[in-house]
């Protein structure tokens, strides 16, 4: 993205700004975090800044005020620094490469936050995910306090500035969709891959087992070969039985011939989140009951397609899943009508929660849980189901609208228990795909890896 797009998404919160009556947004990135010792984590720069500013160096913050003068703080030059932790961009290079219109070393920042603030009516930050740095803003706020007989006057507002990045964040512009759509094929080619090298590995007589941490490999060597920086997320790489454990991460299980394998994996490109999870036979067949799980599971995704588009509430998509999957239950012996009632029962009662208990998607964009607003905050409360077999009153699900961008990820998982086939125990299934809201519906965004189970099983054959 061009530094235009920057330029304008500070300008759009000036606006904001102005409208709440004037002030200044101070917005720090991401600090380093430690791994042990004196190893640091991949660094990840705050996603908020990152919206802002295109910038990705730690130690940087950015304040824009309500004219949309934007001032940033970074890393000074320091031949010596660069020549262990890589080059720095500089406060003197920064105006130029970045388009703020200041810029100043990091080490001066608490020397010149306070004349930033002076005579300003409010001072707006995030909220409760930089510890300590209410405590710099009250700091700034009382070297102003100690100068108010000189006439300086002192913000009297603090403000929380997520909400209103949220709302700039739901809505996905041409740019932000380009690279998603991208961050999508790359995704879809290292399932592909994933999904290919297992049915390789079966059908290669006496070699070592083939584990789940093998596909994890297979997964991040198509990532980075197609230049995606990192995962978005731990990779949910689980055999057989370890499926229906919903977090579980790529462990060393081994892959058994008859079982699925169940893959949730996504990149991250130029700071945008993909995320995919697809279920397959490790040796390229599905059994009879593997199949008649993973078809309804498909069935619940149609209607949740179905249900994407502008005008729908981004909850639709969940209760048309829900319906799918809950009638699947009943038809398949999952449930039993004797003791679950009819299909309006059960979603009234929640029991499909024993083979269902997630949501059907969230937002999707810088973050893989994307910020956004789930409710729509100007509608009154209402009365509805709280999805565990009560009622709650509360504002309805956001109305869905072109721009923005969703997971929709139904699943079944089916641990042993007494009442439930035994040719269905220890199965776990999802099948996620991110979809674009388009002005006529919803664009799956992640479809470069088939979902059809004859498609899936054909593409292994030809592994
Ligand atoms: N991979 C995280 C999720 O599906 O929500
Ligand atoms: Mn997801
Ligand atoms: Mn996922």
């Amino acid at each position: 993205m061009d530094r235009s797009t920057y330029s304008r998404r500070r300008m759009d919160l000036a606006g904001v700004l102005r409208a709440g009556g004037g002030g200044v947004a101070v917005l720090p990135t991401a600090p380093e975090r430690i791994r042990n010792r004196d190893t640091t984590y991949p660094y990840r720069h705050d996603s908020y800044f990152y919206y802002l500013s295109g910038f990705t160096e730690p130690d940087s913050w950015l304040v824009i005020d309500d004219q949309g003068h934007s001032t940033l703080f970074c890393r000074p030059k320091d031949p010596e620094r660069e020549i262990w932790d890589g080059i720095r961009l500089g406060p003197d290079a920064a105006p130029g490469v970045l388009g703020v219109d200041a810029a100043f070393p990091v080490e001066t920042l608490d020397e010149r936050l306070p004349q930033l603030l002076a005579n300003r009516p409010a001072v707006a930050f995030p909220f409760g995910l930089h510890p300590g740095l209410e405590s710099r803003v009250e700091m700034w706020l009382s070297v102003l306090r100690a100068q108010e007989r000189r006439g300086i006057g002192t913000p009297q507002t603090l403000r929380d500035l997520t909400p209103a990045l949220d709302e700039m964040r739901l809505i996905k512009d041409e740019g932000e969709l380009a690279v998603m759509r991208q961050a999508g094929r790359i995704s879809a080619a290292a399932h592909l891959r994933a999904m290919q090298s297992s049915a390789r590995w079966m059908r290669t007589p006496g070699e070592a087992p083939w584990r789940e941490y093998h596909l994890e490999a297979e997964l991040l060597h198509e990532f980075r070969r197609r230049g995606a920086q990192a995962p978005a997320y731990p990779s949910i790489v689980a055999a057989g039985a370890n499926a229906c454990v919903l977090h579980y991460a790529a462990g060393d299980t081994e892959l058994k011939p008859g079982e699925l394998c169940l893959i949730d994996a996504g990149c991250e490109l130029d700071g945008y989140a993909s995320d995919i999870t697809r279920t397959f036979p490790v040796d390229g067949r599905f059994t009879t009951p593997q199949r008649e799980l993973y078809d309804l599971v498909l069935a619940a995704q149609d209607a949740a397609v179905a249900a994407t588009r502008p005008g729908a509430r981004q909850r639709d998509a969940h209760h048309a899943a829900v319906r799918v999957l809950s009638e699947g239950m009943l038809a398949l012996g999952l449930l039993n009508r004797d003791r679950h009632g009819s299909v309006d029962d059960v979603i009234e009662h929640a029991h499909y929660r024993q083979f269902y208990m997630h949501g059907t998607g969230h937002w999707i964009g810088m973050d893989v849980h994307d910020v956004g607003n789930y409710l729509q905050d100007d509608e009154a409360p209402v009365e509805q189901p709280d999805g565990l077999g009560g009622r709650v009153v509360k504002k309805p699900s956001r109305v869905l609208q072109p721009g923005m961008v969703v997971t929709l990820e139904p699943g079944l998982y089916v641990r042993p228990a007494d009442g439930v086939p035994e040719r269905y125990w220890n199965t776990g299934i999802r099948i996620e795909d991110d979809a674009v809201v388009t002005p006529g519906g919803c664009e799956l965004i992640t479809r470069d890896v088939p979902v059809q189970a004859e498609a899936i099983e054909a593409l292994m054959r030809q592994a």
